[in-house]
């Protein structure tokens, strides 16, 4: 256990401190970032020059506004190491995230930034209520997608017992936390769901096994889900954000408490408001999209990167980090319908307020007549016996109904059988666009 964790479940004395000392600390880690990234990589120093911004312009916070921000599109550009501020034989870890084209994105860890991150890692699990000694069952996916071993390294910081089951292989889940008896399980949302099925399957109930609260994320989720997932597990369901390219997992938490937004970790994490379309820094309590600059990463700095996750900032509660209203979309979600815009997130919250739909959802996009299309297929649920075609019917009118009147759009709902929407192991896709490649 390293110095800054402390023990069961007392609070780091950075997550009592004032809202002074927090920003002192960011404005000497913030001009140390700037510094480093300048000097370190070609990319930043190109980047500052180019806007005119230079390292000793960064007086106070607000002077980030001035240095220019870092897209999706510069990492892939610098693939795979162009980035790195520190010589690659100093780098102890690599990351990657697929993304669904070009190259993937790449980011590096020295020994001290796999350090940081364990230690924010248990942080948000003791946040989300996770004490010492407790059993924690990590279903993220291992490998170069940050979050099984985030979760691994920061149950083990925080000095529980690791269960590193990873995703996938469903039945074995459900064995492994009936026989090992997990307090804790760490997983995203919607392959949460697809446990709750198996165990049904298998004539378990899930209210029955020993979890008592899971920290959920990496994947975009309504507190309607959070809701049937807290019913269906008979657990606290915890909100845990991050992305690869600012450190993984851990970079903001929900605590237990108050269970009432994400408590960014802002010691380590600079956050940021912007306006999507013209990238101008908005007021705390606005919403917008999420841009952050790491404020201790080594290997891989980060400057206002854009996230492209929209949300609002607000002030700390249970801790004095402000916190992040939960992400229920993000700007490449968007669909736009007709000329009117819908996040999936909107239908989410539709199909879980109707009990006879279950949380299994696909959004599928087609072109019709040169006009986008939307058609919303939505499994029944599995525990009420299997629908007619005339309570299909019914079913799908009832929700298409609701998506005009409380979205404004109109769609097809075809309700199908239990299994027909594909399940992930991972994140869910949730738009399928069946548009013609232009
Ligand atoms: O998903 C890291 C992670 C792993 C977070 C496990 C939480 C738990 P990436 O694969 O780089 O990293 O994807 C990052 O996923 O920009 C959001 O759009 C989305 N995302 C992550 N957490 C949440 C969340 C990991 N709690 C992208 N709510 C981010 C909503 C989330 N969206």
């Amino acid at each position: 256990m390293s110095a800054a964790t402390p023990m069961r479940g007392e609070l780091e004395p950075i997550e009592k401190a004032s809202r002074d000392e927090i920003q002192a600390l960011q404005l000497e880690r913030l001009r140390w970032t700037v510094r480093h990234a300048y000097d370190n990589v070609a990319h930043y120093r190109n980047a500052f020059d180019s806007a005119g911004a230079h390292p000793d312009d960064l007086k106070t916070l607000a002077d980030l506004a001035k240095f220019p921000f870092t897209a999706k599109d510069d990492l892939r550009r610098n693939y795979p190491f162009g980035l790195f501020a520190v010589p690659r034989e100093q780098v102890a870890r690599i990351h990657a995230s697929s993304g669904t084209t070009g190259k993937p994105t790449v980011v590096g860890y020295t020994a001290n930034d796999v350090s940081t991150w364990a230690d924010l890692m248990a942080r948000s699990i003791r946040a989300a209520g996770g004490r010492p000694g407790e059993v924690v069952h990590v279903a993220y996916g291992y490998g170069l997608f940050t979050g099984g071993l985030g979760a691994h390294y920061g149950a083990e910081r925080l000095g529980c017992t690791v269960v590193p089951m990873s995703g996938g292989q469903t039945a074995r889940q459900v064995q492994l936390i009936q026989d090992f008896k997990p307090h804790i399980i760490m997983v995203t949302p919607s392959y949460s769901l697809a446990i709750a099925d198996e165990f049904e399957r298998q004539g378990l109930d899930p209210r029955e096994c020993s979890l008592r609260v899971g920290l959920f994320g990496a994947e975009p989720w309504t507190n309607a889900m959070r809701e049937a997932i807290e019913d269906r597990f008979g657990i606290s369901a915890i909100d845990l954000y991050g992305l690869s390219e600012v450190i993984g997992p851990g970079v903001s938490c929900e605590c237990i408490e108050t269970k009432d937004g994400l408590h960014i970790w802002e010691d380590h994490f600079y956050p940021e408001i912007v306006d999507p379309a013209t990238g101008e820094v908005l007021p705390d309590g606005e919403r917008g999209e999420l841009v952050f600059t790491s404020l201790t990463k080594e290997a891989s700095p980060v400057i206002r990167y854009r996230t492209r996750d929209l949300t609002r900032l607000l002030p700390g509660t249970a801790r004095s980090m402000r916190r992040m209203e939960k992400v229920t979309g993000r700007t490449d979600d968007m669909m736009i319908i007709r000329g009117v815009n819908v996040f999936p997130s909107q239908i989410e919250e539709l199909i879980l307020k109707d009990s006879h739909l279950s949380p299994h959802y696909v959004l599928e996009i087609s072109r019709q007549n040169h006009l986008d299309a939307l058609d919303v297929v939505v499994e029944q649920r599995a525990d009420v016996g299997h629908y007619d075609e005339i309570t299909r019917k019914a079913c799908a009118d009832k929700l298409s109904h609701a998506v005009k009147s409380m979205i404004g759009v109109t769609v097809t709902v075809r309700v199908v059988d239990v299994g027909e929407v594909e399940r992930s192991i991972g994140k869910a896709v949730r738009i399928i666009d069946l548009r013609p490649k232009e």
